[in-house]
């Protein structure tokens, strides 16, 4: 489901009548170009169109398209020469493939408004030149928050004994996607729970052939550390990819905050998922207590190297009854820099706009998110009546989607081949 700038018609060729194609003039983003209207009868100079690659698929009022403008068009433009030169070197590092780990530090530390401007527009350009100026959005059902693990920052954590657990059943789980794919045009879902083990490996695999008989949708599982045998068997299921982050690069941060685990084996298991074949969603946590500036730099450069193909990073945003409640959140200045930084080094790369981020910034997340270079959205199509007990932090955000469901929905065939070729560039460019 994908969204791009809307474009103002300036011109209409005359066509043979009868004829479903019709040639426009059409300018979007400052520049004019010739296309095709597909089935848009009627249309004159000054309507909005919303279009698909070199096609106008739909007809918009001007006030939505003021709004979805609003919200998808960079607007940020610097006369960069009189930035520090040093910046200005680090900022077009990825141009030339010079991104080191000291420019990527440079670029994150910055507080001074004009250098942020700069690193905004420029990784606004790079989405734009590499992806098109496609937004899209995608669903996440989270189905158990039952979890055997204790991460020091997680409101599911096993100690935690104020949390109202549930479990989907199997039926439930099919039916919420198939009625979000079929029902609302949904057409990448994420299957999130804690890591519970009550669902056996042969369950989830049945879970997600039975989403496939259903619908056509991409589902990305995020079900935490199981045996590779299980995401093998899910991927022979029809599952396509995997949200799984490594948290941290820096193997002390990890070990402080997750009691009996190792960050050797699941780096090792993220890097066995890829080589099953599953586009590879990862990332890490935004201000972590003793986590530095080098270290999130290190996050950034280790998701290059690792190939992953849809960007996941987000502030820590403290739980209470977890041992980290008492520490600050992570900020949303900082974490709109790895967005940025992100981009420059990953430019096809899928990168949300993370719920934990809209819930510190709360309704200008969204924006700021999209304007520093993200280009996708995760809705919540966990069922309302277990919504409020997916409580891994507290306060979660839940942004309109009014817009977004409107127009995201256009065309359904073509709307789905967009989102396969641009998972398909991500996917390669995630190759070594
Ligand atoms: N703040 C922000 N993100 C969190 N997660 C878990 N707990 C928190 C928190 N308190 C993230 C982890 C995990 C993902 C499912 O949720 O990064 O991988």
């Amino acid at each position: 489901m994908c969204l791009t700038i809307p474009a103002k018609v300036v011109a209409v060729k005359e066509t043979a009548s009868g004829s479903p194609m019709t040639e426009i003039t059409v300018l979007a983003s400052g520049r004019t170009r010739d296309i095709k209207a597909l089935d848009l009868p009627g249309l004159s100079p000054g309507d909005w169109v919303l279009c698909a690659y070199d096609t106008a698929v739909r007809a918009i009022s001007p006030a939505d398209a003021r709004e979805i403008s609003d919200l998808l068009e960079p607007t940020r433009h610097i006369d960069a020469s009189s930035l520090d030169p040093a910046f200005i070197d680090a900022l077009k590092g990825h141009a030339t493939r010079g991104l080191t780990k000291e420019k990527i530090i440079r670029l994150l530390k910055t507080e001074d408004q004009r250098e942020l401007t700069a690193l905004f527009s420029e990784a606004n350009t790079v989405r734009q030149a590499h992806l098109k100026d496609f937004f899209c959005i995608h669903g996440i059902v989270e189905f158990s928050n039952h979890c055997i693990r204790d991460c020091f920052y997680c409101g599911l954590r096993k100690d935690s004994r104020d949390v109202k657990r549930y479990r989907m059943t199997p039926d439930e789980i099919v039916e919420t996607v198939s009625d979000a794919v079929n029902g609302r045009g949904y057409k990448l879902i994420v299957l999130q729970s804690g890591d519970d083990f009550h669902y056996t490996d042969g369950t989830l695999a049945d879970i997600v052939r039975g989403i496939k008989k259903k619908c056509r949708a991409f589902i990305f599982i995020s079900v935490g550390e199981r045996g590779l045998e299980c995401y093998r068997k899910m991927k022979e299921a029809g599952a396509s990819g995997v949200l799984f982050r490594f948290e941290t690069s820096n193997k002390k941060v990890y070990d402080s905050i997750h009691p009996g685990q190792s960050h050797e084996r699941r780096l090792e298991l993220l890097r066995a998922m890829k080589g099953l074949g599953y586009y590879a969603a990862s990332g890490f946590l935004i201000g972590l207590p003793g986590q530095t500036v080098d270290d999130i730099a290190g996050d950034i450069i280790l998701m290059k190297e690792l190939g992953v193909n849809m960007v996941s990073a987000g502030p820590f945003i403290p739980c209470g009854g977890t041992p980290l409640a008492g520490c600050p959140a992570g900020s949303a200045a900082m974490t709109l820099k790895v967005i940025a930084v992100s981009r420059l080094l990953m430019p096809k790369a899928k990168i949300p706009v993370t719920t934990a981020l809209e819930t510190i910034e709360n309704a200008e997340g969204r924006r700021l998110g999209l304007s520093s270079g993200a280009n996708s959205l995760m809705f919540n199509l966990t069922p309302e009546r277990y919504r409020g007990d997916y409580r891994i932090y507290p306060g979660k955000y839940h942004g309109s989607t009014g817009v977004w469901e409107r127009y995201g929905l256009f065309k359904e065939a073509l709307s789905y081949r967009m989102l396969e070729k641009k998972m398909f560039e991500a996917f390669e460019a995630g190759k070594p």
